[in-house]
């Protein structure tokens, strides 16, 4: 602790330069942001909200969590069809339930389904996109790949299937989903469901955090090769969530990943949601979408060479990259200090009981 503060106080002259500076930098940046952001042609942006009442959104992991909030979401705003894809039918049939009671009142939404499917099987993934899109084209569709599992846990511990498993179901699954998909898009948003794992290796996920970075490489691509197309593509990194799966790999996760996870606090799945859902919707999507303030910093430090499509994002990733870094180091800090206390309190008892 004592040498955070002071590193904070010797750190206190180059961070007020470097807010100064980011400060000059962003207002002098904005002219030539105006020319260099990602605009989609205008005939190439059919996403206002919904317009002629016929979009479709599409979630894989839909039965809980993250996904079922987008879907509740969804139902709450009135989209014309609502569809969700898991494996387990019972949880499935549960989730249709609770969006049929939602829209009870409205009737706004004309369609809900619930279709049992494994996101690592691609022969029956192509079958659900031709039954879901094929035979009933909609005008736009908003595709959440949200289908996805963590088992946190020290490295040692994990056995080599559970990489094989993890990287199936998160990676595997959000590409396969994408094509078998994607042909049958006429307009409309991708959205990967990544994690702040995915923009940050943290202790205890050596299963799960490679998955999610994999999703932005792939996002990367697929932006590119899309940008002259109707179909948006984007990346989430949602913080710690309070959702089942959460609850879950809460059970055996190491001491260490606990301490260092919660610094960035617990969110609630329906705000999740809320963004996911409204930066799908944007005539011109951003990216990289992100929810905290934690989350804004890392998203702009982590930019790489990512398209930026909004000039808030363009004037905090130019002016902000090496303010960010410098804060960064702090945490990097904190969370060696925090690893090297419980090895040395593992050793210490190892060595008792030799
Ligand atoms: N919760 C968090 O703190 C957090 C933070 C950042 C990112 N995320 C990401 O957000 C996504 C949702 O997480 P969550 O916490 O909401 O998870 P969750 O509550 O465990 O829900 C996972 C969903 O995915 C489905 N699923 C899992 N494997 C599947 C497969 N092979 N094929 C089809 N569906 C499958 C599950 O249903 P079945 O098991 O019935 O198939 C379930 O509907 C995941 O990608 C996760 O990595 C979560």
């Amino acid at each position: 602790m004592i040498a955070i503060i002071a590193a904070g106080l010797l750190a206190l002259p180059a961070l007020l330069v470097q807010v100064a500076t980011a400060l000059i930098v962003a207002f002098l940046s904005v002219p030539a942001l105006c020319i260099l952001l990602f605009r989609k042609p205008r005939h190439l942006r059919p996403n206002l909200g919904d317009p002629d009442g016929d979009a479709h959104v599409i979630i894989t992991g839909g039965s809980s969590g993250i996904g079922l909030s987008i879907a509740r979401e969804c139902v709450r705003r009135g989209v014309r069809r609502v569809t969700i894809l898991a494996r387990t039918v019972s949880k499935l049939e549960t989730a249709k339930k609770e969006l049929e009671e939602l829209n009870a009142q409205s009737k706004k939404t004309k369609q809900i389904k619930a279709v049992s499917v494994d996101v690592t099987d691609y022969k029956a993934l192509e079958k659900t996109a031709l039954e879901l899109l094929g035979k009933t084209p909609s005008h736009s569709t908003y595709l959440f790949c949200c289908a996805g599992e963590t088992e946190p846990a020290y490295f040692d511990d994990i056995p080599p299937d559970v990489f094989a498993r993890i990287t199936q179901t998160n990676q595997l699954g959000s590409i396969y989903t994408t094509k078998a998909f994607l042909p049958h898009m006429k307009a409309g948003t991708i959205c990967f469901c990544s994690s702040i794992c995915g923009q940050i290796g943290i202790f205890g996920y050596s299963a799960y955090s490679p998955t999610k970075f994999a999703l932005r490489g792939f996002a990367e691509c697929l932006h590119v090769e899309l940008c002259n197309s109707p179909v948006n593509v984007q990346i989430a990194y949602p913080p710690d969530t309070d959702t089942p799966g959460f609850e879950k790999e809460n059970v055996a996760k190491p001491k260490e990943t606990q301490l260092i996870s919660e610094q960035g606090g617990l969110s609630k799945p329906d705000d999740i949601a809320r963004v996911m859902v409204t930066e799908a919707f944007r005539p011109n999507p951003r990216f990289n979408v992100y929810f905290t303030f934690d989350a804004w910093m890392l998203s702009s430090l982590t930019a790489g060479f990512s398209p930026i499509a909004t000039m808030q994002d363009g004037v905090s990733q130019v002016a902000g990259m090496a303010l960010f870094r410098f804060v960064s180091l702090f945490y990097l800090h904190d969370w060696w200090r925090i690893v090297r206390k419980f090895q040395e309190e593992r050793d210490a008892e190892m060595s008792k009981t030799k």
